[in-house]
């Protein structure tokens, strides 16, 4: 059986061996919500990109760009990380790059991965679904906040680890601390997340609605999937 580990900040990846392994790079406040939902509303592609000006690159290439640093839109883009941007008809048949301060760079740090997915609680039973079918080890890679552990990402993992139960085994400690911490919050995420930094962060930008939106299990039905330098949404 397959088995699910959760690291709990890039910064620990160099003690991980990603190799043979699909990643699951997930920051569900907001980068990887965003991510998903802009893939679900039409942006073709997207490319993730770690700086601001590597990201800025992509407009004259007629790319949407987007980032956000601390919380906030970035000066001179188009658009920020909230997933609400990414509803617009506007942006339908677009591509996109995006900087954020931790989800892209979770997704650049995981390449040594045989494959990098995108999760977040919006694409929690497609994700499932795809890494079941794939029967390879799998490790969440939490984006967490500049290096730092964060609850948010944590409780993804835990509640991809209990969709994923009697598919794949359990036991590394990161993994059982995580699917407890998901027992405990399941019934009440935004309750549970209340106190913790980012909600508070984003609480102190007046974007309740984002947080709220990206709690939502099971919105959409894709998996966006790393290729090249493009994210784009995988094939069933
Ligand atoms: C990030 O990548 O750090 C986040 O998505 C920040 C945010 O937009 O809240």
């Amino acid at each position: 059986m397959p088995s699910i580990d959760v690291c709990f900040s890039p910064d620990l990846l160099p003690l991980y061996n990603l190799k043979g392994k699909i990643a699951i790079a997930v920051d569900v406040l907001r980068a990887t919500s965003s991510m998903v939902t802009a893939l679900a509303h039409g942006i073709t592609h997207i490319a993730p990109v770690r700086q601001l000006d590597e990201c800025l690159a992509y407009k004259e290439q007629g790319y949407l760009v987007a980032a956000e640093r601390d919380g906030v839109k970035a000066d001179g883009f188009d658009l920020g990380n909230s997933p609400f941007h990414y509803q617009e008809e506007s942006v339908r048949g677009k591509f996109l790059a995006m900087t954020t301060t931790n989800g892209t760079q979770a997704i650049q740090l995981s390449r040594a991965a045989d494959e990098v997915l995108v999760g977040a609680f919006l694409n929690l039973g497609a994700v499932a679904d795809y890494v079941k079918k794939a029967n390879k080890d799998v490790v969440v890679v939490c984006a967490g906040w500049k290096g730092l552990f964060n609850l948010e990402d944590t409780l993804f993992a835990g509640a991809l680890a209990e969709r994923l139960e009697g598919h794949f085994t359990l036991d590394h400690d990161a993994t059982l601390a995580a699917y407890h911490l998901y027992q405990t919050a399941k019934a009440d995420l935004l309750g549970f997340l209340s106190k913790s930094s980012h909600v508070q962060r984003l609480e102190r930008l007046h974007i309740l609605p984002d947080i709220e939106f990206c709690l939502q299990e099971d919105v959409y039905d894709l998996v966006p999937v790393l290729q090249g330098d493009f994210l784009l949404i995988a094939q069933k």
